[in-house]
């Protein structure tokens, strides 16, 4: 069941490569306190795997992680990163295709339910996000925890101002709702979390911060190259943008992070929620 719903960036290396910067502290401060040695973890939507590995080492050999994606390049990613790990011998991970609307069916999976059902920037995505967490939640055992963080594309800002930012930001945002998905998630987890019928635990906010002449180059040199080389340039030309168009954005991410004053700042909401008992 890889690859049937579009999915907004696709998987280019580029794509992948930039994910994969991603580790359990940068991506779930928000819930690691929860977290003992012993606990199942499903990590839905988990891309190139590294926050799944970071969350086995966690919840250690006692405990389980579980990597879904629908994608199929991500899952073969994510079971590289598995094998090339020095303690993939103590880690209790795997990962599976799978879609998440699908999930609530496979019994075998769900076992006596999830302590932790997690989604990290993958709400965003889905054209049904309170149907996708309705899933999270009859996934979740009784005592269980859901938590979801997603960014807000409208709410992302930057210094030094560039026009060729804006274009990023305004294109990236028509092909995202194109793809039926929604760019502005962050905002709106609590929102779906109670349509979804889950009881709200907390619904809190926070930032990645590229200003570090190390991370701003890295940042805009991976945009710059996404967008040339990701699914961004198809959808892009596809809304009416000329290559040269594509080039003049991929060329503003590259001179922004080189400009000694760079800083970009990425807002994402995060929800902690149950299962309504
Ligand atoms: C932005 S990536 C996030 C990957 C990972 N969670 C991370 O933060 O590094 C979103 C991931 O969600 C996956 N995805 C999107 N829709 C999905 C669905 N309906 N079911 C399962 N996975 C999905 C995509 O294939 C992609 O790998």
């Amino acid at each position: 069941m890889s690859e049937q719903r579009d999915y907004a960036h696709g998987h280019h290396a580029s794509v992948l490569a930039s994910h994969a910067a991603r580790t359990a502290s940068n991506s779930c401060a928000y819930f690691l306190d929860r977290l003992q040695p012993g606990m199942r973890i499903l990590d839905i939507g988990c891309g190139p795997g590294s926050i799944s590995l970071d969350l086995a080492r966690i919840v250690g050999s006692a405990g389980e992680v579980v990597g879904i994606d629908f994608s199929s390049d991500a899952i073969s990613h994510a079971r590289d990163a598995l094998a090339a790990a020095d303690d993939a011998a103590e880690l209790n991970v795997t990962f599976a295709t799978g879609d998440v609307y699908s999930l609530g069916e496979n019994r075998e999976l769900i076992g006596n339910g999830f302590d932790v059902v997690h989604a990290h920037q993958v709400l965003q995505h889905v054209p049904d996000p309170v149907e996708a967490l309705r899933t999270m939640g009859a996934l979740c055992s009784p005592q269980g925890i859901i938590a979801v963080r997603d960014a807000d594309y409208s709410a992302m800002t930057w210094f030094p101002a560039s026009e060729e930012l804006e274009d990023w930001r305004t294109t990236y945002i028509r092909t995202a709702r194109e793809a039926g998905g929604d760019p502005d998630a962050g905002r709106k987890l609590k929102s779906w979390a109670l349509g979804a019928g889950l009881d709200i635990v907390g619904s809190m906010s926070s930032t990645w911060t590229y200003s570090t002449e190390k991370a701003t180059s890295w940042w805009g040199s991976s945009q710059a190259e996404r967008v040339r080389k990701s699914q961004f340039a198809d959808k892009a030309r596809a809304l009416g943008l000329s290559n040269e168009d594509i080039e003049e954005i991929a060329q503003g991410w590259a001179q922004w992070g080189q400009a000694r004053e760079a800083w970009f700042c990425m807002m994402h909401g995060e929800l902690l929620a149950t299962p309504q008992r």
